[in-house]
This record gives structure tokens, sequence and C-alpha cells, in this order.
């Protein structure tokens, strides 16, 4: 994220008075407080940490005390049945749904249960749907250009210029979505796989901490999955990921550890080899 923006990201924080004491609902006021805006503290090896966190949706246990926690600069594949909590789990770490109970921190010091979905986001915190969500009418381009704007409504206006250093990073997103030819093409006229790229790259112009990716690859092409594969390896270490996937072939190809979900808690965690020998994780979710 360019310092003009970590800038902005941390008066907005200020504004909405979300780290304000008495805002807390109950929790030791300063508590989760950030102490360098814009920075998450990653002292204790974990850019997150979710702790034996609950969420019940009509009396159904959705999450039932799911803890686990990513190191800085990992790419952490999770898989597991339908149902079993992936994309709540999500929903949780990005501020759609609230927690019944339990802690979920990014870095060691910011308590995202004390802070809205807009200001997560602003925080750098990424999340990838899986259906694409470009702006179709608009070019390659121009969407990247969208994802920088803080107000979206002035973007498409003149008054949005990008400075300098914010064209060297949509040149650098550009190369690293694989779309450098395609910079001038109306995104409703990309393939899904490339509709799915740029999105990631919409993301990456705010140069995000921890990317959130719930099916990537699902739609995709045998190539466009492989291109997609290169795309993870390549992104982790500056960034964190957290990948949702069925496809194990794609998993097996990115993945360092595995974490299995099943009705709302890790059942499993390991290599994509130990976790498919583990007959826990054969009988729910693998087939025999
Ligand atoms: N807002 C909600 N209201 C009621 N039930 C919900 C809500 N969100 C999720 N659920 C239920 O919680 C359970 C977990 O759903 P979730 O979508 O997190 O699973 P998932 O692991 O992402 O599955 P899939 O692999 O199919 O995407 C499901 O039984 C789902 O029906
Ligand atoms: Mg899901």
């Amino acid at each position: 994220m360019t310092p003009d923006l970590m800038e902005a990201g941390a008066q907005r924080l200020e504004q909405s008075g979300h780290l304000q004491e008495g805002s807390s609902g109950g929790r030791s006021p300063g508590y989760g407080r950030v102490h360098v805006p814009g920075e998450v503290d990653l002292t204790h090896g974990r850019i997150l940490y979710l702790e034996d966190v609950h969420v019940s949706f009509d009396g159904f246990k959705a999450i039932n005390g799911l803890s686990l926690d990513i190191a800085p600069g990992e790419l952490r594949c999770i898989i597991g049945p339908n149902g079993a909590g992936k994309t709540t789990m999500m929903d949780i770490i990005t501020g759609k749904t609230r927690p019944d109970s339990g802690q979920v921190y990014f870095g060691s010091t910011i308590d995202l249960l004390r802070h809205r979905e807009a200001e997560i986001a602003a925080m750098g915190i990424g999340r990838k749907f899986q259906k694409p969500t470009v702006f179709e009418q608009l070019t390659v381009f121009e969407n990247l250009e969208l994802a920088l704007a803080t107000d979206k409504r002035v973007a498409s206006s003149l008054s949005f210029r990008l400075d300098a250093s914010q064209r060297d990073r949509l040149a650098e997103v550009l190369q690293t979505i694989h779309l450098a030819d395609q910079v001038n093409r109306q995104a409703g006229l990309l393939s899904h796989g490339q509709k799915q790229w740029l999105e990631i790259g919409m993301l990456l112009m705010q140069d995000p901490r921890l990317l959130l990716l719930d099916e990537p690859v699902a739609g995709m092409t045998d190539e466009e999955t492989e291109r997609t594969a290169q795309l993870f390896l390549s992104l982790k270490g500056r960034h964190s990921l957290m990948v949702v996937e069925h496809d194990m072939s794609f998993i097996r190809t990115i993945s360092e550890k595995v974490t299995v979900l099943c009705d709302g808690a890790v059942l499993a965690e390991g290599t994509l080899d130990q976790v498919q020998a583990d007959e826990r994780v054969i009988e729910v979710y693998l087939g025999r």
C-alpha cells in the first residue's frame, strides 16, 4: 500500500471512532489498539489468529470451536466438505459475520472483532469471492485504477489521477496477473479466468498483507488453473494467502500446509500427503 493510502486508511480508522474508548462492547479500552496505524504487529509470528470461534445460525453451529493461525508470508490451503464452514470463516475474518464468541486477531494487536468490514479491508485484508466482480464496461486499466480510488465516485471523473508510484504499482500488477497485453481491453470481453485474475489484481493494487481467496479456480480451464497456481506461488512471501479450494490437483501444486475443516472446526492439519492419509479426513471428505 502506498504511503498516501496508508495515511488515508489510518485517518479513516481514527475518524470512525472505532478505536476509541466506549465502543468496545465491554472489553477493556485500548485492548486491541493499533499502536502504529497501518502497521501489523508480527512479533509473535502470526498474521492471523483465530481462537475458539463459535457462530450459530438459528441454532445450527456453522463454526464450532475453530482455532487456527497463519504465519506472515504463508500460503495456507483450506479444504473440507460442503458446509464445513470455510466461507463462513472468511465472513468472520472480514467482518461480514460476527461470531458469538472467540478471538480473531490480525497480527498480535488488531482485534478484528472490533472493526467493521470496510475498516478491515482498509487495514490490508483483501477478499476474493468466487464469482468475479469486475466492472465489465471498463477496461482492464480502468478497473485497476478504480481499485486505488478511496472514493469510487471520483474515480471516473477527471479529478482522479494516479501518481507516479501508483502508476508503477499498476504496471507491476499487470505483469503479475499476466494481463499486460490486455490493458486496454474491456473487462467484459475477458475470459472467465482472466476476469478472476483481474479481480485479484484489483486486490493487489492495495498491496494487502493478507489475501483470502474462496474457490479461485472454480470454472477455470486446466491451463488457467495452472497459471493461477503459479500466480499464487509468486504472491506468497510478500503477501499471506488463505486459499479455499476443492480442486485437489491445484492444492497439490500450491500447498505447503493444509488445514481440513469439518463441522466448523479443524479436523486435521499438515502437508497434503499427511491429511490425505488421515482416516478421519478420508471418512468425511476424500472418500474411500
Ligand atoms: N447466513 C447464514 N444463515 C444460515 N446458515 C448459514 C449462513 N451462512 C452459512 N450458513 C450455513 O453454515 C454452514 C457452513 O456454510 P459455509 O458456506 O461456510 O460452508 P463451506 O465450507 O464454505 O461450504 P462449500 O464448500 O459448499 O462452499 C452451512 O450449513 C450453511 O448452510
Ligand atoms: Mg464456501
